[in-house]
């Protein structure tokens, strides 16, 4: 894919629909009593994974690749069969780790794994909850990664709250030492096959589509600060659901609009829950004009429309408990830093090194190949805006979110830019170099 300055970027577009809340939608729609319909479900490869594992599973999925919307006929908590085949999926961290503390609840035993990137990002962070659960998991080459092994578990009776109950898990109470949605989900997840109350603390809020969508389906969750609780063996019923347009997606558009001077453009319908929208408060503070309009609530979710303008930025530090909130833009944050009047230091996002590729090290690697003034940290990088980049080519290690930064730094750059192995964006947004 080649790239080139161009004028200004005017008008409006909508973004395909959130990955993380899809992703979600297939795995309770399975789990819950009757039919879930899911419209502007993210048709990316990612979710696509997450559709063919359950498929194996027994469940019947229909779709329509072309409308967006998705019919789930659920079997309930005990519907699931088990698969002949090992569990395949693909580039997606989501899909293994959530469904891993799904198939912990089973009396199956499963295989689960995914493509080389997977096979190599940790899933200790999940063994570890669920094996205190009670759960026999596995890593085949005993290295703490795919693939994983999951032997299916006899029921148990006992009571909670004066009600018998079959359970094949104990509850427990989980001090997660990352905040990461997907460690949080997986035990939450597995909750639902326990004997008690299962509970996760983490050491700040990750996103909570899981808690959100798990209360819309009849789950009793409770949450208290960066405490999430579920109650065990709730009956989940299926149910009509639209999902927002997914604010990870939207973050390159934001961009592009930002550093290509006299750019104006609406993003409609994206999702801005609070857990995800760290993107629009960095730009914020980076001097952004940008502004949220008609801010309505669809799914349990906060949607709005994103109204953004070409603006002079300056350099901040992002640190904290803002990171979890937007940990998968920090590429594209990098790239709007190079485009600000001064520093930006980025801190506390050491768990960017396990993403779909190590992306401290590539973003640095790709933006000083481009000209930009950037060095790497143990958690993080410096970045001193200001100096203009020049095209190159971008090896993207078939990471989605590093293809798309580079492609809208490649947009204000000089020259020309080139983006090895593009078709990687089709792991979460398919029609990104069609929208652009
Ligand atoms: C996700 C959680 C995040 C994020 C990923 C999607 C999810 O990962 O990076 O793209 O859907 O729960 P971590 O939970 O590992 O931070």
């Amino acid at each position: 894919m080649i790239i080139q300055k161009k004028g200004p970027i005017k008008g409006s577009l909508t973004v395909p629909g959130d990955k993380s809340i899809s992703h979600r939608s297939i795995m309770l729609g399975a789990l819950s009593e009757g039919i879930t319909e899911v419209e502007n479900f993210l048709m990316g490869d990612d979710c696509l994974s997450t559709i063919s594992c359950f498929r194996q599973l027994g469940i019947p999925i229909d779709f329509d690749p072309s409308s967006q919307r998705v019919t789930i006929h659920g079997k309930g908590l005990g519907g699931l069969s088990s698969s002949n085949d090992v569990l395949d999926v693909g580039n997606s961290g989501t899909t293994i780790r959530l469904m891993s503390g799904i198939l912990c609840g089973q009396g199956f035993s499963s295989t689960i794994t995914g493509d080389s990137s997977i096979r190599k990002r940790p899933m200790g962070r999940i063994l570890t909850p669920l094996r205190q659960m009670g759960a026999d998991i596995d890593s085949t080459n005993n290295d703490s990664c795919a693939p994983l092994n999951i032997k299916g578990s006899d029921m148990s009776l006992s009571s909670i709250e004066g009600k018998d109950l079959i359970h094949r898990l104990k509850g427990i109470h989980y001090h997660s030492p990352v905040a990461s949605a997907q460690v949080k989900s997986c035990v939450l997840l597995a909750g639902l096959y326990a004997d008690g109350i299962t509970t996760v603390t983490e050491p700040a809020l990750s996103r909570n589509h899981t808690e959100l969508m798990l209360s819309e389906f009849g789950a009793s969750v409770t949450v208290l600060g960066n405490t999430a609780s579920v109650h065990p063996r709730p009956k989940l019923t299926g149910r009509k659901l639209s999902i927002p347009g997914d604010i990870s997606s939207a973050a390159y558009f934001i961009a592009a609009a930002l550093i290509v001077p006299n750019s104006e453009l609406l993003i409609k319908n994206v999702g801005i829950n609070p857990t995800r929208d760290g993107i629009i408060n960095v730009c914020r503070m980076m001097g952004a004009e940008i502004s949220l309009e008609n801010i309505r609530k669809d799914g349990g979710e906060p949607v709005a429309d994103i109204l953004v303008r070409y603006s002079n930025l300056k350099g901040i530090e992002i640190s904290g408990d803002i990171i979890p909130t937007l940990i998968d833009e920090i590429p594209i944050i990098a790239v709007l830093s190079c485009f600000a009047e001064g520093k930006t230091t980025i801190r506390n996002a050491e768990e960017l090194k396990v993403k779909e590729s190590n992306r401290i090290d590539l973003i640095v690697k790709n933006l000083s190949y481009m000209g930009a003034d950037i060095i790497a940290t143990e958690d993080g990088m410096i970045i001193s805006g200001g100096r203009s980049l020049h095209g190159t080519v971008i090896d993207s290690k078939m990471d989605h979110r590093i293809a798309m930064a580079f492609t809208i730094a490649g947009l204000a750059a000089d020259g020309t830019t080139q983006i090895l192995n593009p078709e990687c964006v089709n792991i979460s947004y398919p029609d990104f170099f069609k929208n652009l």
